[in-house]
């Protein structure tokens, strides 16, 4: 044990309650893992996970006054709703052989919390936190904290051969928290990477979509772009691949990376980011001046990234708004009212406030920035004064309704469609938006179509 400066850490109540009743129920208890990292490294904590060396049944008995939850149960660990918070509690274990890179053949319970240490992933994870707020640290994790740096516990090869997500989680914490990753750890990294195609997708695109959040996202994937490419092989052929065009100075893959430094952390945005020209090597031509085009990549990096969202099953919401950002990349916004209500209304201000977000980083990372920035901004600024001022973009902003049709149209689909075009008159200062001027154009369309048989244009 590493004697360490004693430090009264705040412990939530339900935390040192449950302690205590382990304690005094005779075993030992502690809080271990991430909660111990972050609390060392001042970061907001997510989960308090305990380490005890009550058996399970004996976890449930001590708190059989509360739910429990038997999460997994033959790995030792349940889960004790407090009000507060639900804890999980895990019974110190060894973990005997990993044949399948992800799941240990047998779990074997110890008594010695030292063993229960040596067999979790990185130093910085494997610190418990004592009785007296002492660190127990048996692999200087607090020595790799100050040096802000990841490193294996015992021999990388072995740790990452137990479970192949952990390279991903290396890699993850190296961008959450802006730490490098040491260099036997690297290496093992580099070498064990088509582990990765072991594991199962939910929890690749768990710990990515935490990493591509991270602060320093773009240093890691710039770094181990081959890693990456194991389980992304869409991004494979981006790095090295330069464009030949006046307005690109970067190949697509360092264009990428320049694109996803001016990105806000919002994983939607970064995936769209990330994927956005990956369709383009497929449909790379140059002309006779040799300056490289990449005609209709949008739809090639829509097919691609889509492969990607579905073999990760990523939720609904995510692949839709990503998809929606991936195809719509290189569509036209520039500062024109007229332009930017007929956007709203194609894909409401939510998208077209993402989108926006897409293309001022797409742009930020051209040779000739500022040609498409500049107008970027002021129709973001024009957007921004339309949404407040609330102007008419939607058919539910117009000053009439379905209802108010009926007097002049016969009820179904024809009182959609004028509404449509009364909502067109609108958008493109034809018609006020006033109830009154619109039901005398209705009327007046309405008499012209009973005389000619069709509505005027
Ligand atoms: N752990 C491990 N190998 C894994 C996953 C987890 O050794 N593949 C160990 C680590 O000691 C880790 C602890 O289990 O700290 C809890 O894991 P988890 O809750 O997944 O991650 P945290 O480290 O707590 O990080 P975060 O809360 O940020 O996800």
């Amino acid at each position: 044990m590493t004697p360490m400066e004693k430090k009264p850490y705040s412990i939530p109540f339900s935390v040192s309650s449950a302690l205590n009743t382990l304690r005094s129920a005779g075993f030992q208890a502690y809080p271990v893992g991430g909660c111990v990292r972050d609390l060392l490294l001042n970061r907001e904590i997510h989960d308090w996970d305990l380490t005890t060396s009550a058996s399970p049944d004996q976890i449930k008995q001590a708190f059989s006054q509360y739910p429990v939850v038997e999460t997994g149960i033959s790995h030792g660990t349940v889960t004790v709703c407090f009000p507060e918070m639900p804890l999980e509690i895990t019974t110190y274990r060894e973990d005997g052989e990993y044949k399948d890179h992800r799941h240990p053949d047998k779990v074997i319970f110890t008594q010695e919390l030292g063993k229960d240490l040596a067999r979790r992933d990185f130093t910085i994870n494997a610190m418990a936190l004592g009785e007296s707020s002492q660190i127990i640290d048996f692999f200087q994790g607090a020595d790799d904290l100050k040096k802000r740096q990841i490193r294996c516990v015992g021999s990388p090869d072995a740790r990452f051969e137990e479970d192949g997500l952990r390279i991903l989680r290396a890699l993850r914490f190296a961008s959450v928290l802006n730490f490098s990753i040491e260099k036997e750890t690297e290496r093992s990294l580099y070498e064990k990477k088509e582990l990765l195609l072991t594991i199962s997708p939910e929890r690749i695109w768990s710990e990515f979509q935490k990493l591509l959040c991270g602060d320093a996202a773009v240093t890691v994937l710039r770094k181990y772009h081959s890693i990456f490419s194991v389980i992304f092989p869409e991004i494979k052929e981006l790095k090295d691949f330069p464009q030949h065009n006046p307005y690109h100075c970067y190949d697509i893959w360092e264009h990428t990376l320049h694109a996803l430094e001016h990105s806000p952390a919002d994983f939607p945005l970064r995936c769209a980011l990330l994927f956005h020209d990956s369709g383009k090597p497929e449909v790379f031509t140059r002309d006779s001046l040799g300056v490289g085009h990449f005609y209709g990549h949008e739809k090639v990096s829509l097919r691609k990234v889509r492969a990607v969202l579905s073999r990760f099953r990523s939720d609904k919401k995510t692949e839709n708004l990503v998809s929606f950002l991936v195809e719509k990349h290189g569509i036209p916004l520039f500062p024109d009212p007229v332009l930017l209500k007929k956007r709203l209304r194609a894909f409401g201000p939510d998208k077209l406030q993402c989108l926006f977000e897409i293309q001022k980083a797409d742009s930020s990372a051209l040779a000739l920035w500022e040609e498409k920035l500049i107008p970027l901004k002021q129709a973001e600024e024009m957007l921004r004064d339309i949404l407040q001022e609330e102007h008419c973009f939607s058919i539910k902003d117009l000053a009439v309704s379905g209802r108010d049709l009926l007097p002049f149209l016969p009820e179904g689909p024809e009182i959609g469609k004028c509404l449509q075009e009364l909502l067109s008159g609108v958008i493109e200062g034809l018609y006020p938006n006033q109830k009154e001027a619109l039901l005398a154009i209705v009327q007046e369309k309405y008499t012209q179509k009973r005389n000619t048989g069709s509505l005027p244009e």
